[in-house]
């Protein structure tokens, strides 16, 4: 069965973490990370891209995992989804109620399942509290992969 195939965006503590958990598993594969630090590549055989435009664009991603500063997370999970990916937002989905109304537009609006988020944690519970309600209609790409890591 071919693994599936995992694009890292952002590649500091979290980055590397998720990374550590996926390389123990068959059915999936990192096979590119992107980071604005070149002294964050991980060296063959992962692709790396300082430009995290380049990942999105990439055909040989399927999934691509947002661990930058969450300021970062609407922008690239809304990109990488009008590229075709899966998104997997690392925690806090969006730091905007207008960031996070964004996301749910991209992802529903083919009515494909496509991103998921696992946590909110803004460090403000009114907005925390609203988001989780955004939330419910966020759906899983592979909820065994990612239950695997969260
Ligand atoms: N789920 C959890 O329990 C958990 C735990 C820790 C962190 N996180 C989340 O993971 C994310 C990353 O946290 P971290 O602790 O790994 O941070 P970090 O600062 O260690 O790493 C962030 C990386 O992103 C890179 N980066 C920043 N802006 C970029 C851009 N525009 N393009 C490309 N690369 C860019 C930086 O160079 C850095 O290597 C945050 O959203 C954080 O909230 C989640």
């Amino acid at each position: 069965m071919t693994p599936h195939r995992i694009g890292i965006i952002g590649y500091g503590g979290f980055g590397q973490f998720l990374h550590r958990a996926w390389a123990t598993m068959d059915r999936v594969q990192v096979a590119a990370v992107a980071d604005m630090d070149p002294g964050r590549d991980p060296g063959p055989p992962v692709r790396f891209y300082r430009q995290w435009e380049e990942l999105t664009d990439d055909p040989g991603i399927d999934l691509v995992v947002i661990a930058t500063p969450p300021f970062t997370h609407a922008d690239m999970s809304c990109e990488a989804m009008t590229r075709g990916k899966h998104v997997l937002i690392e925690k806090p989905m969006a730091t905007s109620l207008e960031g996070a109304r964004r996301i749910i537009v991209v992802a529903t609006r083919d009515k494909i399942n496509r991103v998921t988020c696992l946590r909110v944690d803004t460090n403000d519970a009114e907005v925390d509290k609203r988001l989780k309600g955004y939330m419910k209609v966020v759906t899983h790409y592979n909820e065994e992969i990612i239950l695997k890591v969260a």
